[in-house]
């Protein structure tokens, strides 16, 4: 398996950006394969914070990076955090990045109808990251979305066009929009296709072609496994599968390229936006792991909910994306804590469940069944070596790997990308 697929065992935000980068020194490419910049992954080196929401993290060691027909592409996002990074030194060119010709384009009114539906759902709203994303992946499933190769064809536009506007502006006429202004759009695109073009390839090929010349392909996955559409806390979800499968289906290499699935797994729990949280602590620990965890969503800035672990959602994560070993993240951030819970189990009424029933309304009335640990008081930040961490923080990770019934591949101990214990090499698998 010479392969690495990395996805987020949780609700997203679990490190899956610095996992990437320190992994990203041993690959020869980095390809996003689902979501689109409702991602935002961090990465730390040195004195420098690289914050990407779209482009692969591969990127930021000028490892050759690809984005997948499986993402959401916004051509103007993309613009912006090109020169995002390229003003933090970061060297971007069509011979390092790479766009799927097939990926959908996030076009303006996605983005609107994205922000007009939250708006209008008040208490039920989903707390989407309102950058057009689920609008976009409607488009895609039901063909009528324009995509990357058509910018290369914008004169053959129209009757695509008459399709989507027709479809969108009656969705704006139930909001109360104008309808969507085609010269404006038309103008707008004619403005970006000629930054996006040079970009664009046929990206199957490339990562194809990759594999047969026994390359390294490293995927990073976006959000998390309880996030995916079909297997997630539905409807408080994004509108993409999030699991490792879809590395194959959004990239075009086939189910024999993911290699070693890594799961990235917070030492906790974090979610942002709304849902079902079974072990979310909305009390002194809460707050206590979300200010040792600096818990602020990279892309929209909100807090984190945060709670304890919950091996149960991370057993079920392990399953349904076929992981081959975690990295367990962020371990740091319970130094101190005198005991930690670990929830096991769920009562519901007077049934427990070993699992997540797939029922929204089960999954908001899950009660968490909770096991004791001790805590250790020593510092485990910055540790770069098993045998640094304290015994019990040890114990605390065996007792993870039994409940979740996988095994630790690294872990990860800070911000910074070599505060890094490596256990076992996944590309070495
Ligand atoms: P991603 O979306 O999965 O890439 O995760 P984010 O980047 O959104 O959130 C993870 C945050 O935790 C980032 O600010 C990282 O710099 C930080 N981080 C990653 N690993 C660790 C760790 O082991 N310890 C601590 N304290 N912070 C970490
Ligand atoms: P990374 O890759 C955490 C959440 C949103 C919302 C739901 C739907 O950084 O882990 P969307 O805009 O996708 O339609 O929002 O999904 N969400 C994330 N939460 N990390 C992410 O990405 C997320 N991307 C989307 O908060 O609850
Ligand atoms: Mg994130």
């Amino acid at each position: 398996m010479a392969n690495v697929t990395v996805i987020g065992a949780q609700w997203g935000d679990e490190g899956k950006g610095k996992i990437v980068d320190w992994l990203s020194e041993r690959a020869d490419v980095v390809a996003r394969f689902q979501g689109g910049h409702n991602a935002g992954h961090t990465l730390v080196v040195g004195d420098k914070v690289y914050k990407l929401s779209l482009l692969p993290s591969g990127i930021v060691r000028g490892t050759l990076s690809v984005i997948g027909n499986g993402v959401v592409l916004d051509p103007w996002h993309f613009r912006d955090e090109v020169a995002k990074l390229k003003g933090q030194g970061v060297d971007i060119t069509p011979d390092n990045l790479q766009i799927a010709e097939t990926c959908p384009l996030i076009l303006p009114f996605h983005r609107d109808l994205d922000g007009l539906r939250e708006d209008a759902s008040g208490a039920g709203k989903i707390g989407t990251t309102r950058r057009g994303i689920g609008p976009a992946y409607e488009d895609k499933v039901g063909r009528r979305a324009i995509r990357v190769c058509d910018l290369a064809h914008l004169d053959d536009l129209g009757p695509q066009l008459d399709r989507l506007t027709a479809h969108h502006d009656a969705l704006r006429a139930g909001f109360n929009e104008a309808p969507i202004d085609r010269a404006a759009l038309m103008a707008e695109l004619t403005e970006i296709a000629d930054f996006i073009l040079p970009f664009v390839k046929p990206v199957w090929l490339t990562l194809n072609k990759a594999k047969s010349e026994g390359k390294r392909i490293l995927f990073e996955g976006a959000q998390g496994t309880l996030l995916d559409i079909d297997h997630g806390t539905y409807p408080f979800v994004t509108s993409s599968n999030t699991v490792a499968g879809t590395a194959a289906s959004g990239t075009g290499l086939g189910p024999s390229g993911a290699g070693f699935v890594l799961g990235i797994v917070k030492a906790y729990t974090t979610r942002v936006g709304s849902g079902p949280f079974p072990s979310e602590q909305e009390n002194d620990i809460g707050q206590r792991l979300g200010e040792r965890g600096h818990e602020f969503g990279t892309v929209t800035g909100r807090k984190r909910r945060c709670g304890w672990f919950d091996a149960v959602l991370v057993r079920q994560s392990v399953a349904v994306s076929g992981v081959t070993g975690i990295a367990l993240t962020k371990l740091d951030v319970l130094d101190g804590f005198e005991e930690l819970q670990i929830c096991t189990g769920y009562r519901i009424g007077d049934r427990t469940f070993d699992y997540l029933p797939a029922h929204a309304q089960d999954q908001a009335r899950a009660e968490p069944i909770y096991e004791r640990i001790g805590g250790w008081s020593e510092t485990t930040a910055g540790a770069r070596s098993w045998a640094d961490l304290p015994a019990q923080a040890i114990k605390y990770i065996r007792r993870i790997e039994e409940l979740i019934g996988c095994l630790v591949t690294l872990v990860s101990t800070s911000p910074e990308r070599d505060d890094t214990i490596l256990v076992r090499d996944p590309f070495a698998d």
